[in-house]
């Protein structure tokens, strides 16, 4: 038997090569290896959380992130796509587990304090209940369909611990019905930002993504942090606070990553040329993802019905799983 596994992600922007490296790599390879039958959810409901001022730019992303995740080979016939708020057991299953989870636990989530503390602008000093109670309603993304792995970056860790503590406290209050998931740490990577900063990200405009033209990013690629002391060509460089020697590493094959290092430290090498190099080997590199995702941008209607059969197929799934919970939680009436 295949293993249940569910991931996904908030359609609050376009995928860039940080997702790539950090989580749909990973997911492609998981599907491919023949041992998951992957769950993959476009989470707009979750995104509501703290973009319910913005539900355009929510409906927007959600066939920008589709389109992503076809584009990277993300194999409809191997994975389930699906549309979280399109699931209304989702939201059910949401309400009943908020009965087993206190608000000073969830205050105590450090995924989510993080979070809030990030997201002053838009909470002010009093966050949401929505956003506040999210850890239930993604461990009901798990368990509507029986996930039993969840690939996920060390980040979310918290969010699938909190969901372990419900599924314990629902089996143990009404009988073992949910199955509890397992988290597998995706070994991948966080990429940096091309400006140096930990993280790669749409509001810090410092991001490559899939869908860029070549133009966009070997402007990106130009405008990329170096070693800040090397101001003529033949100064003595560092690559170790380069970012574009941070690229190479990414996008360039190992021997041609050691010469470009030592000709930086040897002064041999200007930055200019560094860095025409590295965004020609980025738009490569991402050729097959970039022609892929023309493919699907040209015909919509064939994005729509793989998004339709993935939310119909999910549909399926979860109301069987709400059956077993109604049951146990003695909701069936007429049954
Ligand atoms: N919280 C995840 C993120 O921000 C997205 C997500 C929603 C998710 N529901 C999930 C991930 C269920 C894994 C399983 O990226």
């Amino acid at each position: 038997m295949k293993k249940r596994l569910i991931t996904g992600d908030r359609p609050t922007g376009r995928l860039h090569i940080g997702h790539y490296f950090g989580s749909l790599k990973k997911r492609v390879e998981m599907q491919n290896s023949g041992e998951y039958d992957p769950y993959i959810l476009i989470a707009d409901v979750q995104a509501l959380t703290d973009n319910f001022n913005n539900p355009e730019k929510v409906h927007k992303n959600v066939r920008e992130v589709a389109m992503d995740y076809l584009s990277v080979g993300i194999d409809p016939q191997k994975s389930t796509i699906y549309i979280q708020s399109m699931i209304p057991e989702v939201a059910e299953l949401t309400v009943f587990y908020s009965n087993l989870v206190t608000i000073a636990r969830l205050q105590r989530n450090p995924t989510v304090k993080t979070e809030i503390a990030q997201k002053k602008d838009l909470f002010g000093e009093s966050v949401t209940y929505g956003f506040l109670g999210y850890p239930v309603s993604q461990a009901a993304d798990i368990t509507a369909f029986e996930g039993e792995v969840v690939p996920v970056g060390e980040d979310q860790l918290p969010l699938i611990e909190q969901c372990h503590e419900i599924v314990r406290k629902f089996n143990s209050i009404y009988g073992d019905t949910l199955v509890e998931p397992k988290a597998v740490l995706s070994e991948a990577k966080r990429i940096k930002g091309l400006d140096g900063n930990e993280k790669m990200g749409k509001s810090l405009g410092n991001a490559i993504y899939l869908s860029d033209t070549p133009e966009e990013i070997t402007k990106k690629v130009m405008s990329a942090v170096t070693d800040p002391n090397r101001i003529r060509k033949d100064d003595l460089g560092n690559p170790d606070i380069c970012m574009v020697a941070y690229y190479h590493k990414l996008f360039t094959p190992k021997e041609e990553v050691d010469t470009v290092c030592a000709e930086c430290r040897a002064g041999k090498r200007g930055c200019v040329a560094c860095k025409k190099q590295l965004a020609h080997n980025i738009i490569e590199t991402l050729r097959p993802i970039r022609e892929k995702r023309a493919y699907y941008e040209a015909r919509p209607e064939e994005v729509d019905r793989i998004l339709i059969e993935g939310t119909t197929k999910a549909q399926k799934v979860a109301k069987e799983t709400m059956k077993k919970v109604k049951k146990a939680m003695k909701l069936d009436y007429f049954e």
